[in-house]
């Protein structure tokens, strides 16, 4: 049944118009109008109240107004051509009747696909919206907005629809608040949310497993091990103080080359002999530092085995909660190195990495370095070859590297208000209009401003309450400064 709500007046374009109703029309609404045989999606930009009523007659006259006579100016979708979305070419025709839009229109023209991961309804209408699996892993997604918006939520949401496709996942994770996922979530007031996304509560336990660098890893998660064998000056280097001098970073390099000449194998343990056999006294300040990284137990002759971590069925979780900023730098680093290049050789499934925080690992030039960068700017621009997907969640937009932000095709949009960050973020956008500034400013939370592909157009998605317990409530930033400093006492970072 096709409902009539208004009729187009006054000048328009082949991009928008404006039409009058006399019914209840609201911001965000989605309209259709049948322009040269052919039904054309439209979504409502502004709503105003019409009124005779003026400043003067306010005082002489009763003020009650008697019909609701509304102005609406909408913005053109499109229609759905041969080849996807198509935009008309001639203005819209005065006069003409103005429809609400239905489920089966909007589906059609915005190209929701009723199957993959199913992150929300379209605000407003009862309508599920998809991403597609394939395109989340070869096209990147992005997930951006202020803190407290909702983005770790939302990412949430994305992992346990991986989970539930079988794609396999790895999520940075800086807080350890992904860990909560292998509990369902019970919290009163989004249990009662379940039934209108219909979602059901679902704990994770038998998908994820935790794993945390060092010694003495929190409880729950497994040492992660990084390769120690044959590790090279540079390696060592990148977890070692920027205050090494030349004259130790000689004596090291001399080091390592004896140890090489003498064995085709050789440990972290193998460089320290050979450093204490060196005659220059520089070696007693490098001797500490590198048994302290020994005794840290980052780096294994036993390595976590990299098919472990991503195979088919299992979320790997790396928890950083604790662990100083310049190891996580190296973990990551190595560790998306090495499940790249296992990648590559097909050996792993394809599979999504996530990375919380990115800033911290992928920050825009003059923002700091990190070591990580490199191979997350190479994840970006080649990953989609190989199946090897990116997330990246991230409080400061201006502040990850744009060229890897420009890399995903998907991007989640949550409130922002700074301004240099909603400038980043309508700068990597395609889709949006100008008022979308004003619109990612206002979002309330839970509300997202979704584009990318198949999807055609930019939409505004409320996010559908998690099956599983989301833990990002807990993260106290104080307690993780004073267990990093229980776990690693010897300041030999990168500052
Ligand atoms: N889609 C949503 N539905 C219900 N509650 C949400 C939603 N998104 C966020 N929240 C609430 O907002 C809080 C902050 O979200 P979170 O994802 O941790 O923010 P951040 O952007 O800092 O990662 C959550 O603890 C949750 O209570
Ligand atoms: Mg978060």
């Amino acid at each position: 049944m096709q409902e009539r709500i208004g009729i187009i007046y006054g000048d328009t374009t082949s991009t928008s118009f404006n039409f009058a109703s006399n019914r209840q029309v609201n911001r965000l609404d989605y309209v259709y109008v049948i322009h040269e045989g052919r039904k054309v999606l439209a979504q409502v930009r502004e709503v105003r109240r019409i009124s005779k009523l003026s400043f003067e007659k306010v005082f002489v006259e009763d003020t009650r107004e008697e019909e609701e006579k509304i102005s609406a100016a909408a913005d053109v979708i499109g229609y759905n051509g041969r080849n996807g979305l198509c935009v008309p070419r001639t203005p819209f025709k005065q006069g003409d009747d103005v429809y609400k839009a239905d489920e089966e229109i909007v589906r059609d023209v915005l190209g929701l696909g009723k199957k993959g991961a199913y992150i929300g309804l379209l605000k407003d209408m009862n309508i599920k919206v998809y991403l597609d699996i394939n395109t989340l892993l070869q096209k990147h997604v992005s997930v951006l907005a202020k803190s407290g918006s909702g983005k770790s939520y939302a990412m949430g949401v994305i992992v346990e629809e991986l989970i539930d496709h079988g794609v396999p996942v790895v999520v940075i994770d800086p807080h350890g608040e992904y860990s909560s996922m292998i509990h369902p979530n019970l919290d009163e007031k989004e249990i009662e949310m379940m039934k209108r996304f219909d979602v059901k509560p679902k704990g994770y336990g038998s998908n994820i497993v935790q794993y945390s660098p060092g010694n003495d890893a929190n409880r729950e998660s497994i040492p992660l091990r990084l390769d120690e064998i044959n590790l090279e000056l540079g390696d060592l280097m990148d977890v070692m103080s920027s205050k090494v001098t030349g004259v130790q970073k000689g004596i090291l390099y001399q080091a390592i080359k004896e140890v090489r000449e003498r064995k085709r194998i050789y440990l972290l343990e193998d460089i320290i002999d050979e450093l204490k056999r060196a005659k220059s006294s520089a070696k007693w300040n490098l001797i500490p530092q590198l048994e302290e990284l020994n005794d840290m137990g980052l780096f294994s002759a036993d390595p976590t085995p990299i098919d472990e971590l991503v195979c088919r069925g299992k979320c790997s979780i790396i928890n950083f909660r604790g662990i100083p900023p310049h190891i996580q730098d190296v973990v990551v680093s190595h560790l998306l190195t090495k499940l790249f290049e296992e990648r590559k050789k097909n050996s792993i499934p394809p599979f999504m990495v996530v990375i919380e925080e990115s800033h911290r690992y992928c920050p825009e030039r003059g923002q700091g370095g990190a070591i990580s960068s490199e191979i997350i700017r190479t994840v970006a621009s080649e990953g989609r070859k190989f199946g090897m997907g990116l997330a990246i969640v991230s409080q400061r937009p201006a502040r990850v590297e744009k060229n890897v932000v420009s890399q995903c095709n998907t991007q989640i949009i949550l409130k922002t208000t700074n301004p240099n960050d909603v400038k980043a973020i309508v700068a990597s956008v395609e889709g949006l209009t100008a008022g979308a500034a004003d619109e990612i400013q206002r979002l309330p939370i839970g509300m997202a401003i979704v584009s990318g592909l198949p999807i055609n157009a930019p939409l505004f998605v409320e996010i559908r309450v998690r099956k599983s317990s989301h833990g990002g409530k807990a993260a106290k930033v104080v307690d993780e400064e004073k267990r990093a400093e229980r776990r690693f006492p010897f300041r030999f970072g990168r500052q």
